[in-house]
């Protein structure tokens, strides 16, 4: 076959020189030399309220971080400015539908966090306890956030997206005891109901308490009396000052629930002080931003990328924040770049799924706007395909801002495979790890292979913001670090390293599928198909899309009797969307009369997906026939 000679774009000029580049060598050298040195340095730059006793305790699979230190991640994100010159900074520009707009300094945000933790803690919420945020991106999504984190309890989000089994699985696994909502999210000029949706959500939710509702439209939707409280009254009455409440570094911040390969979701937990220092880190080192920088993640919060690119990492260190409710195709295709010109965004992260989308709506939408401002480009979630690389590195960044293609998960909570501002960067490769990160790319036993070959990504050492368990299943946290022979960290992700050590990702190899960008496990889609009373086995596989990187197609086996209609493939689509939330719907599916399976009853997704694409099926030892 015929390989294309692979592109290699230098970055500008400017960027050679420029104070925003840490010279990558250097800077892994000096991780290499002493990683503990290398974390304690960074570490440093932040407040703590008592020293750690070691940087790291690393008891494979366990590591602890910054053992013993007490901190509080909203002194970090709010004292350590509003209390310095940063006090009238902005730190959100919020944009609305129809041309809203809030905006918070960083002194309002912090009185408004501290309310809201009172208003918290007057509802008997103390350190340790989980609270469920099921909000839109809006700021009191990011108010309720660090509320949680002020008084020490573990927030739980969950996108506003989720149907109602969803966030019921969430909230019942988490054992949230309040659940923060809004009455309605706003999208593309219409409102979708939420409350309904918590209603729905609550039967048999035993642990929750209370539920707080933030109201937003007219005429008010009414509340059940102690049980549903007004999130606006609730923080008017609140007191001022709330203090933050040290936590130790090892303390749950937060639950971030990620499609599991099993029906049910992970819980993947994440440690307070370790957390902070990747996210910060990560945020001034590979994003770059600066005091005047305006930057833009396009990530609901509600996602990990959300948690540590859209809130904590840019209040750490003390950012502007840009944060919309636009989709990127409301009122117009246009509206995205307009928000740029508008509020001169210097940083947009975003995904490959909506450049991809734009590419396919034509570069004279963006032609309109003046996107001078930007600086850098960023993206996540799924591999960048060279084709979107270009047109975002062309069309976009006009030649000239670097793209940072980052590779990372929910359960490293930060950045860990990239090319940093300054080095070459090749369209396809997400790039190298970064200084702190110890991954490569192996075979199944865990030893190395030549460049050019096909194996998985593994991390070989621990790092601070990697993940502290899995809720409750800590025998499923094990597994992670479990691959091949020396019990590498496993990301489950495909991957090959070219000759330079930049590394391609190639997709997941197991049953999570990355639909535009959100991962979606197989089994909950199946067992959301077989809940419906007209079937009786189903098998879902990913199927490669050019817009989407991924669809879902579904094979439905129908109970005996049933008929397959068009109508009944509405009905178990629309099933699946009221259940799981519209990222989890089939767009393709097909009614089957068998499926392929092991011997052992297991159904053989990858023979499904190479018999969809018209590709061998490889070994079908397994097969049952
Ligand atoms: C995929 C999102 C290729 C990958 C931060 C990973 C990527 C999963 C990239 C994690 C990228 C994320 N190139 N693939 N730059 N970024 N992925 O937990 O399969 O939502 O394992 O975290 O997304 O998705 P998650």
């Amino acid at each position: 076959m015929h390989k294309p000679e692979q592109k290699v774009y230098y970055p500008d000029p400017c960027y050679r020189d420029s104070a925003l580049i840490h010279d990558y060598n250097e800077l892994y050298h000096e991780f290499e030399k002493d990683p503990d040195a290398f974390w304690r340095r960074i570490a440093s730059d932040l407040l703590w309220f008592k020293q750690w006793d070691n940087v790291k305790v690393w008891n494979h699979p366990y590591a602890s971080w910054f053992t013993g230190a007490e901190l509080n991640i909203t002194y970090n994100c709010l004292e350590r400015h509003v209390n310095n010159d940063r006090r009238n900074k902005v730190a959100i520009f919020w944009a609305g539908e129809n041309g809203r707009e809030r905006i918070f300094t960083y002194y309002q945000l912090y009185k408004d966090v501290m309310r809201m933790g009172n208003a918290l803690k007057s509802l008997g919420v103390r350190k340790g306890d989980r609270v469920c945020i099921y909000l839109p991106g809006i700021p009191e999504l990011v108010v309720s956030m660090l509320a949680c984190a002020r008084i020490g309890a573990v927030h739980t989000v969950v996108f506003a997206g989720y149907g109602a089994k969803a966030l019921n699985e969430r909230i019942t696994g988490a054992g949230a005891k309040i659940v923060i909502t809004a009455d309605a999210s706003v999208r593309r000029g219409g409102s979708i109901p939420l409350k309904p949706i918590v209603e729905e959500a609550l039967i048999n939710a035993p642990t929750v308490e209370r539920v707080i509702i933030l109201r937003t439209q007219e005429p008010k939707v009414g509340l059940l009396d102690e049980f549903e409280l007004d999130y606006e009254e609730l923080i008017a009455q609140a007191d001022r000052y709330c203090e933050p409440v040290p936590v130790n570094s090892e303390d749950p911040l937060f639950i971030l629930y990620t499609s599991g390969t099993t029906g049910a979701p992970k819980g993947i937990v994440h440690a307070a002080g370790g957390y902070m220092v990747g996210a910060y880190y990560t945020t001034k080192y590979v994003l770059t931003l600066r005091e005047n920088d305006v930057y833009w993640c396009t990530a609901d919060p509600g996602w990990i990328t959300g948690h540590t690119y859209g809130i904590y990492g840019p209040l750490l260190v003390g950012g502007t924040i840009f944060l919309s409710e636009y989709t990127p195709d409301y009122p117009d295709a246009g509206i995205w770049w307009k928000l740029i010109e508008d509020y001169g965004v210097t940083i947009f992260y975003t995904a490959p799924t909506a450049i991809r989308m734009f590419m396919r709506m034509g570069e004279e939408w963006p032609d309109k706007y003046d996107l001078s401002s930007l600086r850098l480009l960023g993206s996540v979630g799924e591999p960048l395909n060279p084709e979107a690389f270009e047109w975002f590195y062309k069309h976009i960044g006009k030649n000239k801002c670097p793209i940072l293609d980052t590779w990372w998960q929910t359960e490293t909570g930060m950045h860990m495979v990239t090319t940093m501002v300054g080095l070459p960067m090749k369209p396809g490769f997400a790039g190298k790890p970064i200084p702190g990160v110890i991954a490569t790319v192996v075979n199944e036993e865990g030893d190395p292979i030549p460049p050019g070959t096909t194996g998985y990504l593994a991390i070989k050492e621990p790092w601070p913001s990697m993940m502290k368990t899995v809720y409750q299943n800590d025998e499923r946290y094990r597994q992670y670090w479990s691959f091949g022979k020396y019990g590498y960290y496993s990301s489950n992700d495909l991957a090959v390293m070219d000759e330079d050590g930049y590394i391609m990702l190639l997709g997941r190899s197991d049953d999570i599928i990355i639909v535009a960008g959100h991962n979606v496990g197989t089994a909950e889609i199946e067992s959301a198909l077989v809940s419906h009373s007209a079937v009786a086995e189903a098998a879902a596989i990913g199927k490669p899309d050019p817009l989407k990187g991924n669809i879902i197609k579904a094979f439905v086996i129908l109970r005996n009797g049933v008929e397959p209609t068009q109508k009944l493939i509405h009905d178990l689509k629309y099933h699946v969307r009221i259940m799981l939330g519209p990222i989890s719907v089939p767009a393709e599916l097909d009614f089957v009369d068998s499926l392929p399976k092991t011997r052992s009853g297991k159904i053989m997704r990858r023979v499904l997906k190479a018999k969809e694409m018209g590709m061998d099926p490889g070994d079908i030892s397994t097969l049952d026939e």
